[in-house]
């Protein structure tokens, strides 16, 4: 696998058509797909829930990002890891959560575990994950929706991080990655990338993507 690795969030996805976009985007070359799963709770929106993790999974063997914005996720842990997550990120603010024990019983599932921060956390909240989660990521624009402005809050994070944190630790950044804001963001040592609106509003996934790398490149 290359690093950084682009993962597109399928929330901008066209749902009518889930078969065709993930065609299009494996034909891109895409190695991960990032799903957004939103509560009307943790944040002021709704997406979706087991059920569609469980389509993608049966429409492609690649990875999937499961990033669970979402009260109490430790309820929901084993029905997303049952419908197909990979990895499975959980939000350190939300309500009910006891963070080393959702890391360890998703890991104990057999699935990566990732712990994640809104723009107004600070650092400090996920720093004693950095030995035992897989994925830290953080966020660079509020969750909740797509197509938000990058916050340039997240790269200080991701610097403190990779210093501190072991080389095998993933650190992940979601939230208004574009091709003006990729590279500060690889800088920072950020691996994996997720990115909606700048690939799902381009004709050319393959082409957007190529143009992404390259922009990406430190
Ligand atoms: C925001 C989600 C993101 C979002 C990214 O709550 O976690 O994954 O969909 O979309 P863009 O790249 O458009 O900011
Ligand atoms: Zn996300």
């Amino acid at each position: 696998q290359q690093s950084p690795l682009i993962l597109p969030s399928v929330l901008s996805c066209d749902f009518s058509d889930m078969r065709g976009e993930v065609e299009r985007l494996e034909a891109a070359g895409v190695q991960a797909l990032h799903l957004d799963v939103m509560d009307g709770n943790f944040v002021p929106n709704i997406t979706y829930g087991m059920p569609i993790v469980a389509a993608f999974r049966k429409l492609t063997q690649l990875p999937l990002d499961v990033h669970l914005m979402i009260e109490n996720p430790e309820r929901y842990i084993r029905q997303f890891y049952e419908a197909g997550a990979d990895i499975i990120t959980v939000h350190e603010e939300a309500t009910g959560i006891d963070t080393a024990n959702v890391l360890q019983e998703i890991k104990d599932m057999g699935c990566g575990a990732g712990v994640t921060i809104n723009p107004d956390i600070p650092v400090e909240r996920v720093l004693p994950f950095v030995d035992t989660a897989d994925l830290i990521l953080i966020m660079s624009v509020n969750a909740g929706f797509g197509g938000q402005t990058f916050n340039p809050v997240a790269l200080e994070k991701l610097e403190a991080l990779r210093k501190v944190g072991p080389p095998e630790l993933l650190l992940e950044v979601d939230g208004g990655v574009n091709l003006e804001t990729v590279q500060a963001c690889t800088e920072a040592g950020a691996d994996l990338l997720v990115i909606g609106s700048a690939i799902f509003n381009q004709s050319d996934y393959g082409a957007a993507i190529d143009q992404l790398y390259r922009s990406a490149q430190v």
